[in-house]
């Protein structure tokens, strides 16, 4: 693992948190940094809701059967895509401009010394409703994935996954 790209192999999913605020230019930055993620055709069609109150983190926990550690968290974000906004309105275009926004987020986070986990969300029709539900999202609005993030109560080595057997030289 190349020392320069250390941030990178540093960031590991986090799912316990210690009840510590969070400061408003911590979120603040890791927001522009989201918003700093390749996009097609430069549309951003990411919108982020941001979600300090516990009242609320739960709520969303309870729709995500893999992000009960979300009602534990101080800091949540929802990344929705608006499908209105999107290159050529396609929903794929959406989604891998939301997953890089959310990929940036998550590296960004880890870099600012908190752990962040990615919560699943599109495209599994339950959770999607219930977060359409919960933010009362217009029909445009396409959730895609949850962050649950705090100043992490556990920690995992750096790490990379990979397998030289993945990587396709000149042919397959
Ligand atoms: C699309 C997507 C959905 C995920 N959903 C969940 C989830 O619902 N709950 C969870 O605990 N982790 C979830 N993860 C995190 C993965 O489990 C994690 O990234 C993977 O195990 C690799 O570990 P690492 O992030 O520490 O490198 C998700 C990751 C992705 C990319």
């Amino acid at each position: 693992m190349n020392s320069l790209l250390a941030p990178l192999f540093a960031r590991r999913s986090v799912r316990k948190y210690l009840d510590k605020p969070i400061p408003a230019k911590v979120v603040q930055d890791a927001l522009e940094a989201a918003m700093a993620a390749p996009s097609a055709n430069a549309k951003d069609p990411w919108e982020i809701l941001v979600v300090q109150q516990p009242e609320t983190l739960a709520r969303i926990a309870a729709g995500l059967p893999y992000g009960k550690m979300l009602a534990r968290a101080p800091l949540g974000f929802v990344i929705c895509g608006d499908l209105q906004r999107v290159n050529g309105q396609h929903l794929s275009y959406l989604l891998q401009d939301c997953s890089a926004c959310i990929e940036n987020l998550l590296l960004a986070l880890s870099m600012l010394g908190l752990g962040a986990v990615w919560l699943g969300v599109h495209p599994r029709e339950d959770r999607m409703a219930h977060l359409r539900e919960l933010f009362h999202l217009p029909e445009h609005i396409v959730p895609v994935g949850v962050v649950a993030a705090g100043y992490p109560d556990e920690t995992h080595p750096p790490r990379t996954r990979f397998t030289a057997a993945r990587a396709h030289r000149e042919r397959w």
